[in-house]
């Protein structure tokens, strides 16, 4: 299987083009290859959540808590349903012409992709000013989160904290996807002076072929890897013992006990 695709310039010398096509075929193959690696491992797993018991004594110690506790914001929420419906118009719009179903899809794609580049701008500045902004990072100050979490996930009681705001899975997931939109972005808003649109004259010659060749090969390898990122991510939003945070990100809130049952209530102090 080719990575990658190579071209010639005028001068003769080889560069890059494009990411190889064969890539898009691998990142569904692996997507759904973990949707079925993670599904048969869950039959076999221990659940991770407080066992009834305690989350009964917590409940009965924590009546000061609403019963339901605000997990989104309406802003948040609408940030996530504009992002994802940008996100599978881009999806859509540049992988089904190479998968042979033809359509004038470059327009299609550039207006969803600044729809995804203000959203993302949008969401910066909200998580920053009104959001706890270092809730959802991941670092060494959460190994022993980790370890406990390993534990209780083979079923040995742990002491260790539970999740905050964010599961260490979900703040994992996040990183990487930053990382991947931060490249789609910005290799996508430099290609968008290549084709036709109502914003400036199209212009080629704005970089060398070898700088368009690197441009549209980080474009498709972060596009490629973006596919995988959403099947597991629908997928996850889907598996039933998922979906009280699914709902969440519907009504913008969960109830007291799954609050209990889930976090460490001093690691994400309900307001
Ligand atoms: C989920 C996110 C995205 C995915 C999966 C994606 C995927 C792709 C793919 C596979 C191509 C074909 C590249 C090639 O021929 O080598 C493409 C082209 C293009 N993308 Fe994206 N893209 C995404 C986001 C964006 C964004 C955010 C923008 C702009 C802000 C953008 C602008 C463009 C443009 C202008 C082209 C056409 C380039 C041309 O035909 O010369 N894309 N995209």
């Amino acid at each position: 299987m080719d990575i990658l695709t190579w071209g010639r310039t005028p001068w003769g010398e080889w560069m890059l083009t494009h990411i190889s096509w064969d890539l898009l075929w691998a990142a569904l193959f692996a997507g759904v290859a973990f949707l079925v690696a993670h599904a048969s491992y869950m039959l076999l797993s221990a659940h991770r959540k407080r066992d009834a018991a305690e989350t009964d004594r917590l409940e009965a110690a924590r009546t000061d808590l609403p019963v339901r506790i605000a997990r989104h914001s309406l802003a948040a929420r609408l940030f996530h349903w504009v992002m994802a419906a940008a996100m599978f118009t881009l999806l859509f719009t540049a992988f089904l012409p190479i998968a042979g179903v033809k359509f004038p899809w470059v327009q299609w794609h550039w207006m969803a992709g600044l729809v995804l580049t203000a959203s993302i701008v949008f969401h910066i500045i909200h998580a920053t000013v009104w959001m706890d902004f270092w809730s959802i990072w991941i670092g060494p100050k959460d190994i022993p989160e980790l370890k406990s979490e390993l534990m209780r996930e083979l079923g040995r009681e742990a002491d260790g904290p539970k999740p905050g705001k964010y599961p260490l899975g979900n703040r994992l997931y996040h990183l990487v996807i930053v990382l991947s939109a931060l490249v789609v972005v910005t290799s996508g808003l430099f290609m968008m002076v290549r084709v036709r649109t109502p914003f400036f004259t199209r212009n080629p010659y704005l970089l060398t072929d070898a700088k368009w060749g690197l441009t549209y090969v980080a474009h498709g390898l972060a596009g490629v890897a973006l596919v995988g990122l959403v099947i597991a991510h629908v997928y996850f939003a889907m598996r039933p013992e998922k979906w009280w945070i699914t709902k969440s990100m519907i009504l913008g809130w969960i109830t007291r006990r799954q609050y209990l049952e889930h976090h460490d209530p001093t690691r994400w102090v309900s307001r």
